[in-house]
């Protein structure tokens, strides 16, 4: 069985490639929905259905023991319910046939175990995301004592698309200036995109902000994952493959996928 890593669009890539890198010994399979994205503007009812959809390709096609979903707009407004009604009934229905349990994690919870280490910590994502108020109620459940501050910033995911790092300047100075006299002890990056202006982001905020981007721990927490559930771990294929699946594909994607994630060729799929 294969890991799948899912996410709406491209941004996942680099989530993916740190999860390949921290353990390159496992078969991976990622699915970016480059049709739809992005996620971040939709209804809750559309993220989910997109969402169900990419879980069965991943399951049934692919056969992925374990889904990672890279996307914090699907996390955030899609997964308890993904993990509630679809995944209990598709388990229900496999293991009737003998098949082993499978199981989907977000990328929301381990970021959020994170930022409840601190008092004070800001949070960016999409729309979609800050408006979910999910962030804020999953820090909470972990540190009753953390006061989170969220801020929007919806510009960052196409700007991440067009490589554009000297143009996003004056949108990161935006959307981080809400934080600076907050006196933050640190800002996690709740967006798959927003990885690529880390340098950036690190240069704006005062030294003593911890910055916590998904990309650094992610992997470690789905390494500890993988331990705790030596079922799972054991039924995973290693032969360290890797395969791209898109749902739209154009010059352009391929040449950011290539430079996100590798020389690895992206495939055409349709949900
Ligand atoms: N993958 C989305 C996220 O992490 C960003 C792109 C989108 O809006 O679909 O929230």
């Amino acid at each position: 069985m294969k890991i799948g890593i899912f996410d709406s669009g491209l941004g996942g890539l680099i989530i993916a490639k740190a999860i390949k890198k921290a353990m390159p010994e496992y078969d991976y399979v990622y699915l970016g929905d480059t049709k739809r994205v992005p996620y971040g503007n939709r209804s809750h009812e559309a993220v989910f259905e997109f969402t169900k959809e990419a879980m069965n390709y991943l399951f049934k096609k692919e056969n992925c023991g374990i889904i990672i979903i890279a996307c914090n707009t699907a996390s955030a407004r899609a997964l308890r319910r993904i993990q509630q009604e679809y995944l209990v009934e598709y388990n229900n229905t496999r293991h009737l046939m003998g098949e082993p349990e499978r199981n989907i994690l977000g990328v929301l919870v381990p970021t959020a175990e994170e930022c409840a280490k601190y008092g004070r910590v800001g949070v960016l994502g999409t729309l979609g995301t800050i408006s979910s108020n999910t962030f804020p109620s999953e820090i909470k459940k972990l540190n009753s004592k953390t006061i989170v501050f969220q801020n929007p910033a919806p510009m960052l995911v196409p700007l991440a698309e067009a490589g554009e790092k000297i143009m996003a300047k004056p949108f990161l100075q935006k959307y981080l200036k809400p934080f600076m006299n907050k006196k933050l002890e640190a800002v996690a990056l709740g967006c798959t995109h927003y990885p690529f202006f880390k340098t950036e982001i690190k240069k704006m905020l005062p030294k003593s902000i911890k910055l916590i981007s998904q990309d650094e721990i992610v992997p470690k927490k789905f390494k500890d994952y993988l331990v705790r559930h030596g079922d799972i771990e054991k039924r995973l294929a290693k032969k360290g493959t890797i395969k791209i699946l898109l749902t739209d594909i154009t010059p352009n994607i391929t040449k950011l996928s290539q430079k996100w994630f590798g020389k690895t060729k992206p495939e055409l799929i349709r949900l």
